[in-house]
């Protein structure tokens, strides 16, 4: 790749909408949060955790997640995982966050809510003031559980609903599908909450049109099925739903075998609003900008295709119209900086 455009992926503003803050939990942090906290971990070094980051599938690496989250207890460790994230997302140009986070994988290990929830709201405030990076919070229900669990989460999140930007789905898909959740993603509509769900990464279509149909979702997060069924396309293109891609998740997960496999080109070309993240970038080995490059790299994507995903990764954001379009001209006044591309 030629250096223009590498130094164009790494500089261009860009909004992170598939984020989930305990992804973010490098093996290093891990170390130092059990130390803090007096756990030990099944792993001698930090290089041996590493090492364990090989996954064949979805849930291999979602075994392993939730066991590294368990070192999470305080506030301040919420705190302190989620500046690192913002410091890093920071550093990638990054200037708008939409984050993820899975209470139920700590409060049914006995963490209150109120300590999840408060460390990271405290630094996105922080973050906020001391990076500029704008952020908001999606509680996301973990699927494998029942729907009763959700709506039990849903309640105990009600002092701060005022504070979440929306609700989401995650956690192992296959068996679980968007069908399951029906009732709590209308409590969440009622509640004046935005609604997304992880649908078609492992599991078929067809929960991808659940997702839209039954669960009335704003965004789908990965939905690389979609491809499999061309009348979903069109629908996707025709109705501008953003679908939020993570590239190096896919190479990890096996959901895809090579990067070359990965959908953002032919999504792109169909004309449905696709943009990129990083999903869980301390398991899946890069923050945003590797995703770019990764992809940019195996995919051949041209400056007028970075340009895109990153217009479409604010355009895709629950930010208001302003906002957008305030995003948007900074993207236009940084593209003025760029050498013209070589005509040839
Ligand atoms: N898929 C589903 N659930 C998840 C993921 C993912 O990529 N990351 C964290 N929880
Ligand atoms: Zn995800």
């Amino acid at each position: 790749m030629d250096r223009a455009l590498q130094n164009l992926i790494c500089d261009i503003p860009k909004a992170e909408l598939h984020l989930h803050i305990e992804g973010t939990l490098e093996p290093e942090m891990m170390f130092e949060l059990a130390s803090r906290n007096g756990l030990s971990l099944p792993y001698p070094s930090v290089e041996a955790l590493r090492a364990a980051y090989d996954f064949s599938n979805l849930q291999d690496f979602l075994d392993l997640y939730y066991e590294g989250a368990n070192v999470l207890r305080t506030q301040r460790d919420f705190y302190d995982l989620t500046m690192a994230y913002l410091r890093k997302a920071a550093a990638d140009h990054v200037r708008h966050v939409e984050i993820f986070f899975d209470p139920q994988t700590h409060t049914d290990r006995g963490i209150a809510f109120a300590t999840v929830i408060e460390g990271i709201l405290q630094a996105l405030k922080d973050g906020e003031a001391e990076l500029g990076i704008t952020s908001g919070l999606i509680l996301c229900f973990l699927r494998h559980l029942s729907e009763d669990a959700a709506i039990e989460t849903f309640k105990a999140a009600e002092p701060w609903h005022d504070q979440l930007l929306g609700v989401g789905l995650d956690s192992s898909e296959i068996g679980h599908p968007p069908s399951k959740f029906t009732r709590v993603f209308d409590m969440a509509g009622k509640a004046g909450l935005k609604r997304v769900a992880h649908a078609g990464e492992e599991g078929p279509a067809s929960y991808i049109h659940e997702a839209l149909e039954l669960l009335q979702v704003d965004r789908i997060d990965h939905g690389n099925k979609s491809l499999d069924d061309p009348a979903l396309i069109k629908k996707l293109a025709q109705s501008g739903m953003t679908l939020t891609l993570c590239p190096l998740s896919n190479l990890k997960l096996c959901v895809i075998d090579d990067l070359g496999d990965q959908p953002v080109k032919a999504l792109l070309e169909k004309g449905v609003q696709v943009m990129l993240n990083s999903d869980d970038p301390a398991y899946f080995g890069g923050y945003l900008n590797e995703n770019y490059l990764a992809v940019a790299r195996a995919l051949d994507l041209s400056a007028a295709d970075i340009e895109r995903l990153a217009r479409n990764s604010f355009k895709g954001s629950f930010l208001d119209e302003a906002a957008k379009a305030r995003h948007d001209a900074a993207i236009d006044a940084f593209m003025a900086t760029q050498p013209a591309a070589p005509a040839f």
